[in-house]
């Protein structure tokens, strides 16, 4: 459905300039479509003006190198710190946009007895079978997994919420597959990060810098999401740039004491 501007209230239309509205949206539905037409694009922030790619494209050619490039201070680091959960204690999880399966492997090393993941680019579902930790790949979109409802103690989801261009459907989604009382685990690129212009990328083998389509979700986006998908906040753990990551990227100095990365905990009402 398209939206034109202008407003209606109730019944009766106003026209604004030459626009009238023509649909019978109530204020709360006017206002949704409002906020959608408002979306932050991550384009207007952007201060590389690298070429861009698709998200599938982008990650079928960052497949072979994608391991060398990526920090554990991103995320794993954030995993760590998350005591909310006793994640020996589950028993069935599901790794959501699992690229080349370097979560599975951590969740494997925490004793989870049963892990799945799905991911949408074959190249890195290739190098995520060779890992040999999980029980199912699934060449699929995160919003629509086909996986059976309530049948996860914990699904996660690790630096891939940029790329989406919604985040209500990967968070109904994960809602819907896991149980009562389990969790929704999301770590990803710090919107701040995003934001001062600096796009997910990799080099080509020429050395040529290339980004990944990525979109801006701020943490209220997050929140409303949770909301409508029957999530409570357990936890938040945000990650800096500081000296442990320094030391492996010291170019990154002008960056110390950024916030580059979050990890949110939901728990499944
Ligand atoms: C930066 S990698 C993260 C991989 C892994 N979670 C990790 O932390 O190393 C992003 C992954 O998200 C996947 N992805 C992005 N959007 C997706 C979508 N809508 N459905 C399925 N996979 C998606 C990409 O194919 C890619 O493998």
């Amino acid at each position: 459905m398209s939206w034109k501007m202008g407003w209606k209230k109730g019944n009766e239309s106003i026209k604004a300039g030459n626009f009238k509205c023509i649909f019978s949206y109530t204020f709360k539905e006017q206002f949704q479509h409002l906020s959608n037409f408002l979306m932050m694009e991550y384009s207007g922030f952007d201060r590389t003006n690298y070429p861009v790619l698709s998200v599938k494209e982008g990650y079928s050619q960052w497949a072979t190198t994608y391991e060398e490039t990526v920090q554990e201070e991103m995320d794993i680091r954030l995993l760590s710190k998350i005591n909310s959960i006793s994640w020996s204690k589950l028993n069935h999880a599901l790794d959501f946009a699992c690229g080349t399966g370097r979560i599975g492997a951590w969740l494997k090393l925490q004793a989870i007895d049963k892990i799945d993941g799905v991911d949408f680019t074959i190249e890195m579902l290739s190098k995520a079978r060779e890992k040999n930790v999980y029980a199912e790949l699934i060449h699929r979109d995160v919003s629509d997994t086909g996986l059976k409802a309530e049948s996860y103690d914990l699904s996660i989801q690790v630096l891939a919420d940029e790329h989406l261009s919604e985040l209500s459907p990967l968070y109904i989604e994960a809602s819907r597959i896991t149980r009562k009382g389990g969790y929704f685990v999301i770590v990803g690129y710090h919107p701040f990060f995003l934001m001062n212009g600096l796009i997910t990328h990799f080099h080509k083998e020429s050395g040529e810098p290339v980004g990944i389509e990525s979109h801006v979700h701020l943490f209220s986006d997050h929140i409303k999401a949770a909301n409508k998908s029957n999530l409570t906040l357990l936890e938040m753990e945000e990650g800096i740039i500081d000296e442990a990551w320094l030391i492996k990227k010291p170019k990154w100095e002008k960056y110390r004491n950024w916030p580059v990365s979050y990890a949110l905990v939901w728990q499944k009402k």
